[in-house]
């Protein structure tokens, strides 16, 4: 049976345009978004207020013209990073938030932060000025397993972090564990965590069983199923610390279907209504607005938007887009692995 339901237009608080001929062909797969929060991890990185002003203005200008679309930027925290650079571009508009990346974490993470101790001074200013973190939630000890580094995140990195600093107020991104969930539940104030298409739709078998499937892989990578349904269960449970952030993150499909394919899943086309298939699964439709378009803007300190997007749910599975083209050749699209029923209004 059809139905529809209409939401404030929703935000992506997490999400990897890159730059040039593949941001040009991958910019247009967002605009069910009105919002985003624009990951720095261009090589080379996005570190200062003047390179954050640059970039936005390159994504303006490739911005298709009725593609109604503000980048929010971040700046990537580097041990070099001077405090009074990023309250300047805080205060005057042009990077809503600073980026921690633990130094090779992920994709274009080589500069990231080794040594806490050497970025404690952007970190106070921020926590003085209200400028928030987001965090990649991973350790990068050669010696801790994989699918253990977001639990040792939270006990080495960002609890200690948290109890020496709790004015700082922090975004965990896509969380991925069960562990993460409980850290965040416990939190009084100042935290919050973003949640992923992929983690609350997959685990890691549909990555490894019956074959290995590079499109399925990302950082952090998916995890059993008993945190798979500890993330569906908080991104439903209307519980204002968790929201939307699909960490869309486009490779040219060459570079994922390789002997040593890189980490990143491009969800951006189909995002909106694959959050939407999660939450009619588990019953919480009437708690999607909550999740895509108001938790985010509220713990960001910024009104939700004030048009709508309306979702369809359509009796047949939908046809799904298998790539988009880009400059810098096709990139694979995100497949649920189960019909997908739901479909953004034009
Ligand atoms: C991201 C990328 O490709 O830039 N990859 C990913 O697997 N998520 C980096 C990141 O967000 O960790
Ligand atoms: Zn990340």
């Amino acid at each position: 049976m059809t139905k529809t339901i209409t939401l404030p237009r929703p935000d992506d608080w997490h999400l990897h345009l890159r730059d040039g001929a593949m941001m040009e062909g991958v910019l247009p797969a967002s605009r069910d978004f009105a919002r985003a929060i624009i990951m720095p991890n261009l090589v080379p990185p996005v570190v200062t207020g003047a390179d954050a002003a640059a970039y936005r203005d390159r994504i303006l200008a490739a911005l298709p013209e009725d593609q109604g679309f503000t980048p929010l930027m971040t700046l990537y925290l580097t041990e070099a990073t001077d405090p009074a650079d990023v309250a300047a571009a805080h205060a005057d508009g042009i990077a809503t938030a600073v980026k921690l990346y633990p130094a090779g974490a992920t994709t274009n993470s080589a500069s990231g932060v080794r040594d806490i101790e050497k970025v404690m001074g952007v970190l106070e200013r921020m926590a003085e000025i209200g400028m928030p973190l987001c965090m990649h939630g991973e350790v990068t000890n050669a010696e801790v397993d994989i699918f253990d580094r977001e639990a040792v995140f939270i006990d080495r990195v960002l609890d200690p972090l948290r109890r020496r600093l709790p004015e700082l107020k922090i975004i965990m991104e896509h969380v991925t564990t069960a562990d993460g969930v409980a850290y965040i539940e416990s939190a009084e104030e100042n935290l919050a965590g973003s949640l992923t298409v992929q983690h609350l739709m997959l685990n890691r078998n549909q990555m490894l069983v019956g074959g290995i499937r590079p499109h399925y892989y990302c950082l952090p990578i998916l995890k059993r199923s008993i945190h798979q349904e500890a993330l569906r269960r908080a991104a439903t449970s209307g519980d204002r610390r968790f929201f939307l952030g699909t960490d869309s993150a486009p490779h040219a499909q060459h570079a994922k279907e390789n002997a040593c394919g890189c980490a990143g899943v491009f969800s951006a086309p189909l995002a909106v209504a694959c959050y939407a298939q999660v939450f009619e699964e588990e019953g919480a439709l009437d708690r999607l607005a909550d999740f895509a378009s108001l938790n985010g803007p509220a713990y960001y300190g910024l009104p939700p938007n004030s048009d709508t997007i309306t979702l369809i749910r359509e009796d047949a599975p939908q046809p799904l887009p298998e790539t988009v083209a880009t400059g810098a050749g096709p990139v694979v699209v995100f497949d649920p692995g189960s019909p997908l029923f739901w479909r953004v209004a034009n």
